[in-house]
């Protein structure tokens, strides 16, 4: 991997493609009340629907019938989805609940149907390469209760790129980058907390704002490896960002920004302080991606002292893939001094 051959697609990582997790699959108002929305993500065809009542579903694209994409024609009746091939006809739990030109049902012919949740603006669905329920949920952002703040999902915060989220992801715990590749050299130290599905990252950073320098931390949530709620601390107003990466197909992720922020009485916009935030982490994630496409990812990295919360962030990420005969991918060794 490390030997300067350029390691091609799913041979680029030693980590399986897709972790089990919580994934971003499509913004809620691509998705109306009636509309079908074709996906592929989490190396699958996809189809996401809105019925009539507004619950949304994530389902397996292609008909159990004779395997038709659901997607291309498929329209939705009541809160089901009905195949344009032969009429057939299945609902939100994936049950077959009609055959137009038959008496029976065929209660065999199931739909595989995702847990979905609707978060910030965003559709998301639990994927397990298993095919295992939920096992942790996303977080509520309290944010969003607010009636002083708004949520904003930028059209252009969005982007596909060779990389996987697990490597997105580690920016959050690398610390050196920030000065090197965004110019933003004035962090302190790190801590990391973890807990479960959850890895919280706290750095200390002075702030350069209008009334000068101002001590304050850059808190970083993870919840799996596909949602980072990042909140800047010291400035006041609270506000965030949400990064989500999916895998794609194994070669490509998309990620997307969302942020719920302090609201201008006066125009009903984000604060000044608010737009400040959109530019400057639209500004940071576009100087990372050519770095993420680039790169190979070293499994026993020579590291500096201080940058142990790496490989702690490394052994926290195992959690979400399969277990490989007793041991998980992504292992990694500890290193000294870090
Ligand atoms: S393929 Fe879907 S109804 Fe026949
Ligand atoms: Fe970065």
């Amino acid at each position: 991997m490390a030997d300067g051959r350029w390691p091609s697609g799913s041979a680029r990582f030693p980590f399986a493609p897709f972790p089990r997790g919580w994934y971003n699959v499509v913004p809620s108002d691509q998705v109306q009340a009636g509309q079908v929305a074709r996906l592929h993500l989490l190396g699958r065809e996809l189809v996401c629907f809105r019925g009539v009542s507004g619950a949304v579903t994530v389902a397996d694209a292609y008909c159990p019938h004779l395997g038709a994409h659901l997607g291309v024609g498929g329209y939705v009746r009541g809160d089901d989805i009905v195949c344009p091939f032969h009429g057939w006809c299945f609902d939100a739990r994936g049950e077959n609940v009609d055959i137009p030109y038959a008496d029976r049902v065929n209660r065999r012919a199931r739909l595989a149907v995702y847990a979905t949740r609707e978060l910030a603006g965003m559709v998301f669905v639990w994927f397990d390469p298993e095919g295992g329920p939920p096992t942790w949920h996303l977080p509520e952002l309290a944010e969003l209760d607010s009636e002083d703040h708004l949520l904003v999902c930028p059209p252009e915060g969005c982007w596909r790129f060779a990389s996987h989220p697990q490597e997105v992801l580690e920016n959050v715990v690398d610390v050196a980058h920030f000065k090197f590749v965004h110019g933003v050299g004035a962090f302190g130290g790190l801590e990391v907390e973890i807990e479960g599905p959850r890895c919280r990252t706290a750095a200390e950073v002075t702030f350069t704002t209008p009334r000068g320098p101002t001590e304050g931390a850059v808190v970083s949530e993870l919840w799996g490896l596909g949602f980072d709620v990042v909140r800047q601390r010291g400035l006041g107003a609270p506000a965030c960002g949400v990064l989500t990466v999916t895998p794609v197909d194994g070669i490509q992720v998309e990620a997307r920004y969302m942020f719920v922020l302090p609201k201008d009485p006066a125009t009903s916009e984000p604060t000044r302080y608010g737009k400040g935030l959109i530019a400057e982490f639209m500004r940071q994630i576009v100087q990372d991606i050519p770095i993420w496409e680039a790169k190979v990812y070293r499994e026993t990295p020579s590291l500096a002292g201080g940058e142990g919360p790496i490989m702690e962030y490394r052994r926290w990420a195992r959690q979400f893939y399969p277990e490989v005969q007793g041991q998980a991918p992504g292992a990694c060794a500890d290193v000294a001094g870090g």
